[in-house]
Order: C-alpha cells, then sequence, then structure tokens
C-alpha cells in the first residue's frame, strides 16, 4: 500500500505485520492477545456488516473504517482523510482472495423509514417474541435470552447477543436503517440471522423501532473521537494536588475512550484539564468510577490507573512519523506517565503482604523488617523494590509489549489521585523540558499530541486490558 505511514502502523499492531506477499491481516498482530472482540481475520473473506448477502460493498468498507465498530478497539478513523481510507479499502480488499473471485453483488435495497407510529411498535414488540429474537436477546433485551449462553461466531469466540438497553453502541450502527439492514442481511459469522426471507418490510420497522424503544436513554450522537486538548498558560505554581484552586477552575474537556476488553461497565469517556506556567506543564484527570481500587496486593486484586502518552519528537524538533496510538511503534516511540492508585497509597507507608493477611508471620532479617540481606531486589537497585518517591511511574514504549520502566533518575513526574464521590481525580505535573531523550518534550506555542488509557481494577483490568483513546491534539499557549 502506498498509503500514509499512520494508515499502516496501527493496522499492523493489530492485524498482523503488513508486509509485500507476506501473510497479512490475519488478525494475529501483537496487539491481539490484549483485545475482546478480536481483531477480525482479513483474509478469511468473512464479513460481519455488509449491505449484500455475500461480501461487503466498497461502501460498506468505508462506512466501518469511517465509523468504527461502536464496543470494540476498532476506532472511527474520521482523522484520516477521504482518500487515505479509500486506500485502505482498497488495501483490505487485497488481503483476501475472494474479492478477486467474485463480486460483492449490488446491495440490497432499504426503503425510506416509515414513522414510528404506535402500531407500528406494538408489531414490533410482537414479531420480538414471534420471530424468536427473545431467544437470544431475552424478553426485556438485555441479550440474556435461553440461547445466549451457548452462542459462538465463526471465529470460534463466544459471542453475546447485543443488550438493546445500551443506547447507541450496535456494530452496524444503531439508526432504524441500520437495524433494518442488520435484520435484512443478518450479522455475517455470527449467529444473528438474517431475516429477508421471514419477515415483510413493515415488521423489520417495527423490530428495528421496538428494539430501538428498549435502549435506556436516547442514543446521543456521540462527539467526535478526535478533537484538540488546549494546554492554557497560567501564573504561578501548578501543584499536583486535584483539590487546588487552580485545577478547581481549570476548564475540562470530554475525550472518549474505547475499551479494549469487552466488559458489562464501559468507561466511555475522561475529563481532561491541561495547564502549563512556562515552566512546567500539568494535567487534571477525571473520570468515573464507583469503586476506588487502591489495593492490589494479592493475585485476585487489580488497581485503578491512568495514563498519559505523548509522541516524541526527533532531537532537532522535527515531528517524526505519528506514532501508532497502541502505545507507539519503532519508528515513533512514545512516553507514557502512569499513574498508579496502589502506589499512591504506597507514598503514605509501602504495604505488604502483612496488609493483606494480618496473619502472615514475617521472619525479620537480624536488622529487622528492613535489613537489606533479606530485599534483595532493592540491594540490587530494582526501581520497582524502592520505597516509591512518586505515584506516577515515567515509561518508554516503541509498540506493544516493549514499555519500559525508565531509571531512578528519570523519575521526575509528580503526581496525586483523589477519589471522592464516584469520581478519581488524579493529576500529573513536570518540567515543560527534561534532558532525556525518551522524554516527550514541551514547548510554549507548540502542537502535539496525546492519548489517554484508564484501567478500571473492579472489572480486573490490567496491562493492556483497558479503555484508550484517539491521539488527540495537544496545543499548548
Ligand atoms: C440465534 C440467536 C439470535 C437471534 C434469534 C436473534 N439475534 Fe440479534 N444478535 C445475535 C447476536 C449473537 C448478535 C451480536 C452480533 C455481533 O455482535 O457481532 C446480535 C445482534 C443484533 C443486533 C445488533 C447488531 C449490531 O449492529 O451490533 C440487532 C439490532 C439484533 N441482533 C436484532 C435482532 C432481532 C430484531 C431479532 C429477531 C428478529 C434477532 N436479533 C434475533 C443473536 C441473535
Amino acid at each position: 500500500m502506498d498509503g500514509p505511514l499512520r494508515a499502516r502502523a496501527w493496522p499492523a499492531q493489530l492485524w498482523g505485520e503488513v508486509r509485500k506477499g507476506g501473510e497479512t491481516g490475519k488478525g494475529d498482530g501483537p496487539a491481539e492477545f490484549v483485545l475482546f472482540p478480536k481483531p477480525r481475520d482479513l483474509t478469511s473473506g468473512r464479513f460481519k456488516i455488509r449491505s449484500t448477502p455475500t461480501l461487503p460493498t466498497d461502501q460498506d468498507l468505508f462506512r466501518v473504517i469511517t465509523r468504527g465498530i461502536p464496543g470494540t478497539a476498532m476506532p472511527a478513523w474520521e482523522l484520516l482523510t477521504e482518500a487515505e481510507r479509500w486506500d485502505l479499502v482498497a488495501y483490505v480488499k487485497r488481503l483476501s482472495p475472494v474479492f478477486g473471485e467474485r463480486a460483492a453483488g449490488p446491495p440490497l435495497t432499504i426503503p425510506p423509514p416509515p414513522r414510528p407510529t404506535r402500531a407500528l411498535l406494538k408489531l414490533g414488540e410482537r414479531f420480538y417474541a414471534d420471530a424468536g429474537c427473545v431467544e437470544c436477546h431475552g424478553p426485556s433485551g438485555r441479550g440474556d435470552g435461553t440461547s445466549a449462553p451457548t452462542l459462538t461466531d465463526d471465529w470460534g469466540h463466544p459471542i453475546v447477543p447485543y443488550d438493546f438497553t445500551i443506547p447507541g453502541r450496535m456494530k452496524a450502527g444503531s439508526t432504524a436503517r441500520d437495524i433494518y439492514r442488520t435484520l435484512l442481511i443478518g450479522i455475517g459469522g455470527t449467529p444473528m440471522p438474517s431475516y429477508a426471507d421471514s419477515l415483510s418490510e413493515k415488521e423489520m420497522w417495527g423490530l428495528a423501532y421496538y428494539v430501538l424503544s428498549l435502549a435506556k436513554a436516547p442514543p446521543r450522537q456521540a462527539p467526535a473521537e478526535t478533537g484538540t486538548v488546549r494546554v492554557r498558560r497560567v501564573a504561578g505554581e501548578l501543584p499536583a494536588d486535584p483539590g487546588a484552586a487552580v485545577w478547581r477552575r481549570a476548564p475540562r474537556q470530554a475525550v472518549l475512550l474505547r475499551t479494549l476488553w469487552l466488559r458489562p461497565k464501559t468507561i466511555d469517556r475522561i475529563r481532561v484539564a491541561a495547564l502549563h506556567n512556562g515552566k512546567e506543564i500539568g494535567f487534571l484527570l477525571e473520570w468515573d468510577d464507583p469503586i476506588a481500587d487502591q489495593a492490589a496486593l494479592s493475585v485476585e486484586e487489580f488497581r485503578d490507573a491512568v495514563a498519559v502518552q505523548f509522541p516524541l519528537r526527533s532531537p532537532d524538533g522535527a515531528a517524526r512519523p505519528e506514532p501508532s496510538y497502541v502505545m507507539g511503534d519503532r519508528e515513533a516511540p512514545v512516553n507514557i506517565w502512569h499513574w498508579k492508585a496502589d502506589w499512591q497509597l504506597d507514598l503514605a507507608r509501602y504495604r505488604g503482604v502483612e496488609d493483606r493477611y494480618p496473619a502472615t508471620v514475617v521472619d525479620d532479617g537480624p536488622a529487622g523488617r528492613d535489613d537489606p540481606l533479606f530485599l534483595t531486589a532493592r540491594a540490587a537497585g530494582n526501581p520497582m523494590a524502592l520505597p516509591r518517591r512518586s505515584a506516577v511511574e515515567n515509561l518508554a514504549a516503541a509498540g506493544v509489549e516493549t514499555l519500559t520502566s525508565q531509571p531512578s533518575e528519570a523519575q521526575v513526574i509528580r503526581g496525586e489521585g483523589r477519589w471522592a464521590d464516584g469520581k478519581w481525580r488524579v493529576v500529573v505535573v513536570r518540567a515543560l523540558r527534561t534532558g532525556n531523550s525518551r522524554d516527550a518534550q514541551f514547548e510554549p506555542g507548540q502542537a502535539t499530541a496525546a492519548a489517554f488509557a484508564v484501567w478500571d481494577g473492579a472489572q480486573r483490568d490490567r496491562d493492556g486490558q483497558k479503555a484508550v483513546s484517539l491521539w488527540q491534539r495537544l496545543l499548548i499557549d
């Protein structure tokens, strides 16, 4: 593909290395293991979302690339130009021989939607039971029908029938028109069947409006996944205390997140405020999380955490190729600031096994609990075993599975997190410039980028199992 690097680097992480003549697009890229639902094997020639009974049309592929697939890690690629997205359509089609063997055929026609009258809704409600939707999607539409636990897709993965009480997250789109298409065609490779032969046009519209009426809140127009975060200039200090007046006053901006691993409750946005004072730059990161998970002392416990990621610039200040938002790539590494809820508690007092299991007997060394003879990792200078100096870890990455903690002397990020009223508020602050080539450097007046990630310990998030944003433009006043 002759398309731009940024259009290439990211798919490579998910769909396997893109090599001329090599095996490509099989859905076995290095990020595959952190994703559920899994990235599709694009060589298989089987597609879920289409407007024809067989293959997707170019328009279908273009629509999926542009809109993304809600509820999965597949983002909306609105950031790419239209030409770049058509480039990707052509590239995707080249990955599978089926497109050379047969044509997609004309799309089935979707007639103009009728008005959603009460009679039509009643008809939909009746057919919801009569046509068997209820067996998979459940009586209240929560995706908990009697057959639901047994369903698998053609790729051998368990699959859940859509929960109609969630507004706006259908993969093939959530308008009445989109649902009509879904009923006409089905969802390819899944147990969601086509009803083209068994339901009339009117019945399908009735069902479309009925399932939409089951959503708890009307679908909102989703904000764009990429926006601009402005770093406002302020006079005076930038405290790490999220309760400080300067942070309380700072205007927040919502950034959408996408969960990489399907779970019942998603953290779908983070609110960000960004400030600098000519010397330091800081971010307030705020998100809703009903349970504060700060323990992570035993294997079954997971902590809450948040991270900001920045692209590195080359030493002469020129922009490198835009890195993949999935932790950068080899040509374009990233700098990550990672705040962890358990480290925050450790700052007050380093906690250990006895904090979780008070009856534990610890055999102290001759010099007591902190006898270096028995704290071998600490004696060896392992930064993970040293007493914490900050709740924020400064990390470097150049792609999935390359995440590296920076050495002790590079751990220069201040940070503090507080949980109250079902919300985490975390502040991270660092000097605009450091002498470290693995750190992002910031200049007033500069435009760069930032991406965000949130881990929810209560839902067992860890490592790559998290919710992430795409790159946001970062404009520094
Ligand atoms: C045999 C089980 C089964 C039956 C019967 C069934 N569905 Fe589904 N349905 C599914 C599964 C599984 C999915 C999820 C597909 C996916 O996520 O890829 C789904 C997804 C959907 C979606 C969302 C598609 C999207 O874009 O994400 C709609 C709308 C839907 N079904 C409507 C219906 C209606 C209306 C009926 C009855 C006429 C029905 N389904 C019958 C299994 C079923």
